[in-house]
């Protein structure tokens, strides 16, 4: 019987002894294997889950596109600071040539209506502007424009100012220059999103050096 058993390892009388005993492990096995399948599956599900989320999030968010003056240069700066006549007001005139730049970090293309670049004074008064016109940034880009023109003279609100006065005397000029980029982000071709870019940067002139300095963007 047991020569039979060796030569012959495949009869059932050999497997079904055990196989009650072999059946409920395996059994348990399959049971145990199932649980973690469907453990794998799930855990596969809810981290797919996760990752879509967390890229929607990302490509889906909207930001504010980024503007800033990079440069900005004078040409045929004339100015008079009032010491040489009393009767004679301060005044000045340039032309000046900016250098901006538009960020857009969006997943999707950022375009602006036609937008107007301002230099002001005092936060208020308008010395001249430009027209930027209206334009687009593509995705994950950066738009440089060059070359804007702009041809600044002080106004007759500025002449008469006080403040105006003492800082041309001083031979330094404190401008800012302004712009509103109305638009909409196009995300992923899904999602249209309104934004606003503003651009808001002050800048110092020095009439000795007739250069700017201290260029400054929020
Ligand atoms: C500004 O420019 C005008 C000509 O466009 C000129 O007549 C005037 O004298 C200039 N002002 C100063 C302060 O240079
Ligand atoms: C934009 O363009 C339209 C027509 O071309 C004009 O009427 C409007 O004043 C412009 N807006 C700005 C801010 O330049
Ligand atoms: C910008 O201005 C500089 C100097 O005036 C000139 O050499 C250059 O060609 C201009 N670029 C454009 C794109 O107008
Ligand atoms: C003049 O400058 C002073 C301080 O620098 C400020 O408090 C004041 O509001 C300014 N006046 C005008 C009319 O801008
Ligand atoms: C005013 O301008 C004249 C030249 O136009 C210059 O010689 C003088 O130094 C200036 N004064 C001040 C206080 O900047
Ligand atoms: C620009 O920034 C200055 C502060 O640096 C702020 O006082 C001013 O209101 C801003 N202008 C606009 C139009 O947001
Ligand atoms: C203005 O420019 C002149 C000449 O470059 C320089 O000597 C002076 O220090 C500048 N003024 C300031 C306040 O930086």
């Amino acid at each position: 019987m047991a020569g039979a058993d060796d030569s012959v390892p495949f009869t059932p009388s050999k497997l079904y002894p055990k196989s009650d005993e072999e059946i409920a492990t395996f059994k348990e096995m399959k049971k145990e294997r199932s649980g973690k399948c469907f453990f794998y599956v799930f855990a596969g599900i809810v981290i797919q889950c996760v990752f879509i989320l967390v890229f929607a999030l990302i490509t889906l968010r909207s930001r504010i596109p980024d503007v800033k003056v990079r440069s900005i240069t004078v040409k045929n700066l004339r100015y008079n600071n009032g010491t040489s006549s009393a009767s004679i007001s301060p005044s000045f005139n340039a032309t000046l040539v900016a250098e901006v730049t538009i960020k857009n970090t969006n997943f999707g293309r950022f375009k602006f209506e036609n937008t107007t670049m301002s230099v002001l004074y005092g936060g208020m008064n308008v010395v001249g502007d430009t027209k930027i016109g209206r334009g687009s940034v593509k995705a994950r880009d950066t738009q440089k424009m060059i070359n804007l023109t702009v041809e600044v003279r002080s106004n007759r609100v500025l002449t008469n100012s006080q403040n105006f006065s003492s800082e041309i005397q001083s031979g330094m000029l404190k401008l800012s220059s302004y712009a509103k980029f109305s638009g909409s982000v196009n995300l992923l071709n899904i999602v249209k999103r309104e934004e606003i870019a503003q651009m808001n940067c002050t800048m110092i002139l020095n009439f000795t050096s007739r250069k700017f300095q201290d260029l400054r963007c929020q």
